[in-house]
């Protein structure tokens, strides 16, 4: 199965489904991460504070697959803000991961106790320039700080955000729009933590003889959106790499639109230091 792509607003591409790593156990990355791999994924999604950039690194290693067939992503911790310190950190991360370069690189919280995200956010294009990633973005930037970045000039090719049926980030999609930033979502699935399976979606997935994640899955990819649902359980791995062979109707994702009520599932921006 081939992945459809999208093009980024710098030009390179990204694989839409990819595979998260979040809450993977270290001791465990490695199996997990070589077990999607072989289910199909191609694009990876980590993070330094993961802890797991070792066992993605391996994984990856051992699968023998080409280096330019697979997307990496790796996320700056918040303790790392400010620009030597954000290059140090990158250093670290592509250590871990035994790569010479990731494809995306993001801040991956706002910070706002900090206050130094944009002079963060201003060293990432030297990165892209150094070939240590192919494009750059930012992760958890809302409508509250968003404009800030956008205010430097340099537009984030993605905004890595939580997102998925009862919380669509409506307020941040205009801007997001407007700068042609791709939504990667972040939590797709909430989590696990809301029972979609009570909902519309449990009555759309009956109809097309799919689960209530797959529909999940499908309908970010027909809203546009990159998205990376994590499992340890290979077989949901492969249920959620199963989503190219239906097709949700326009009122079907206007149905899943409606479950939208502002219900986040993790941690608000503001308050994630
Ligand atoms: N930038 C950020 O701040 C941020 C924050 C959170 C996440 N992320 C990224 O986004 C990725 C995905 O988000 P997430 O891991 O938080 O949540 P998620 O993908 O929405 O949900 C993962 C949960 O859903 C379960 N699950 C997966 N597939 C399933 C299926 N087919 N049927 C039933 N349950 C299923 C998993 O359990 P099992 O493992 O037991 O299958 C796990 O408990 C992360 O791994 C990470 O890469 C980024």
């Amino acid at each position: 199965m081939t992945v459809p792509t999208l093009t980024l607003n710098d030009g390179k591409t990204i694989p839409q489904l990819g595979f998260g790593v979040f809450k993977v156990d270290p001791e465990e990355t490695e199996r997990i991460v070589t077990d999607a791999l072989e289910v199909g994924y191609r694009h990876i999604d980590t993070a330094a504070v993961y802890g797991n950039e070792e066992g993605v690194g391996r994984a990856i290693a051992k699968s023998g697959i080409a280096r330019d067939e697979l997307f990496v992503t790796t996320k700056l911790w918040n303790d790392r803000h400010g620009a030597d310190e954000s290059k140090r950190a990158l250093g670290e991360s592509l250590e871990k991961l035994g790569l010479d370069h990731v494809d995306l690189y993001l801040i991956h919280w706002p910070t706002p106790e900090n206050n130094n995200s944009v002079e963060t956010w201003e060293a990432f294009p030297s990165y892209r320039d150094q070939g240590l990633t192919t494009s750059i973005g930012v992760s958890n930037f809302d409508h509250r700080y968003l404009p800030q970045i956008l205010d430097t000039g340099i537009i984030p090719a993605v905004d890595q955000i939580e997102c998925h049926p009862q919380f669509q980030q409506i307020e941040t999609r205009p801007l997001l729009t407007e700068h042609d930033i791709k939504v990667e979502a972040w939590g797709p699935l909430g989590q696990g933590k809301v029972d979609y399976a009570d909902t519309v979606i449990g009555e759309i997935a009956s109809a097309h003889g799919k689960s209530w994640a797959q529909t999940i899955i499908r309908w970010h990819l027909q809203r546009g959106h990159v998205v990376f649902p994590k499992s340890n359980n290979r077989d949901r791995m492969a249920q959620n790499f199963d989503v190219f062979d239906f097709e949700l109707t326009t009122a079907e994702v206007a149905a899943i639109d409606g479950l939208e009520n502002g219900g986040r599932v993790s941690g608000d921006p503001a308050e994630v230091n």
